[in-house]
């Protein structure tokens, strides 16, 4: 490892708040010296970036449950990153560790911010890098507490999950199975759908691109849907509400397809199926369940071990692919976990 003093951060910063989908125009690339840490502090060396669909909304000047990321501010990201100089005995040069690392080649975190970043030093034992960024990481821990606090599944209910092939989606179909539920998943794509019922043990997958989703609710969800997990609102919302059961929960845990979009929000339309099925529709944010991660982590830890849990990363390379590699959780391009490799 050469000197410190030595190195250049190269940082990916929010140039101008964008309207409808982010263009290379919104991002700004940066250089600067990388600092010694401080007293309790911690450098780290970014090796992997969570890119999540969040991104897009941390773009917006708008109220949320976390502040926008300022024009001129490094962008916000999730990583997975080794420590390369501790001045905190917490942490040791060469650990491994999960933090908020932002779109860059290093990241120092004073002794102040440590506890306010999240970071924490994750065991390679449990899976690979790139799964500590997917089913063991903030998307699993979002598939696996909005399903099993918010959902309460019992077995025999029937769940359905949009964005079925996408990091939080694939948690939550598979943890449906492994409490006893049917899996309906919806997906774009025959590839996307036939890996979520033929490798994840899904018991259907709608490809929401080629047909109707109204018509494989119909054909897939015979006795109606007790949970619906979404992640993408607009019309999939309408057409699962249609369908609802009596005493259904409505996990909304985000809603991709109106991200971008330059008109308002589009609600539900079919909300007053609520009513009358005595249904609920709740938000999650996976913020609120950090204490409990450890906990989840070593659950599902248990499961990629007994084969019972699969997963699937998508991985980008090179943080000047940064803009283009965003754009793919929009348009689909993505299959699985996105993550960007930044370093070996
Ligand atoms: N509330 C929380 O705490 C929390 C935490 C993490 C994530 N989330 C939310 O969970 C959702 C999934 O996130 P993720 O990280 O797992 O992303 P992801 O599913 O891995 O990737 C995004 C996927 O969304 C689908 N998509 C894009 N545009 C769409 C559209 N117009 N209509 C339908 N599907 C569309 C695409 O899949 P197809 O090819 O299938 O279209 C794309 O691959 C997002 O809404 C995200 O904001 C919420």
């Amino acid at each position: 490892m050469p000197a410190i003093d030595s190195l250049t951060n190269h940082q990916v910063r929010l140039a101008a708040r964008p309207v409808g989908l982010p263009t290379r125009a919104n991002w700004d690339f940066t250089t600067e010296a990388v600092p010694e840490p401080t007293s309790g502090g911690v450098l780290v060396r970014t090796l992997f970036l969570s890119l999540d669909p969040a991104m897009r909304g941390w773009m917006n000047d708008a109220k949320s449950y976390i502040a926008p990321v300022g024009v001129g501010e490094v962008m916000r990201a999730g990583g997975i990153g080794v420590v390369v100089a501790s001045k905190n005995p917490a942490f040791a040069a060469g650990d491994t560790v999960s933090a908020g690392l932002g779109v860059q080649e290093y990241c120092l975190i004073p002794e102040a911010e440590l506890k306010r970043n999240g970071i924490f030093k994750i065991d390679p034992r449990l899976g690979s890098l790139t799964q500590w960024l997917n089913v063991l990481g903030m998307p699993g821990m979002t598939g696996y507490f909005g399903l099993m606090d918010v959902g309460q599944p019992k077995a025999g209910d029937t769940v359905v999950v949009s964005g079925a092939a996408g990091a939080v989606g694939q948690t939550v179909g598979q943890l449906a199975k492994i409490h006893g539920c049917r899996a309906v998943g919806i997906a774009g794509g025959p590839a996307k759908c036939e890996w979520v019922v033929n490798e994840l043990g899904f018991d259907a997958c709608i490809d929401y691109k080629s047909g109707s989703v109204r018509d494989g609710l119909k054909a897939h969800c015979p006795n109606g849907v007790d949970i619906y997990f979404d992640n993408v609102g607009g019309d999939i919302l309408d057409h699962v509400l249609a369908r609802i059961n009596r005493k259904a929960r409505i996990i909304i845990c985000g809603a991709i397809s109106q991200y971008n979009n330059t008109a308002p929000v589009q609600g539900p339309k079919n909300y007053l199926s609520l009513l009358v099925n005595r249904a609920r529709m709740e938000g999650i944010v996976v913020f609120d369940y950090a204490d409990r991660y450890p906990v989840a982590v070593a659950e599902m830890a248990a499961y990629l071990k007994d084969g019972r849990m699969k997963s699937k990363e998508d991985v980008a390379y090179g943080m000047d692919t940064f803009p283009e590699a965003l754009l793919k959780l929009f348009n689909g391009e993505n299959f699985g976990k996105l993550v960007l490799q930044v370093a070996d």
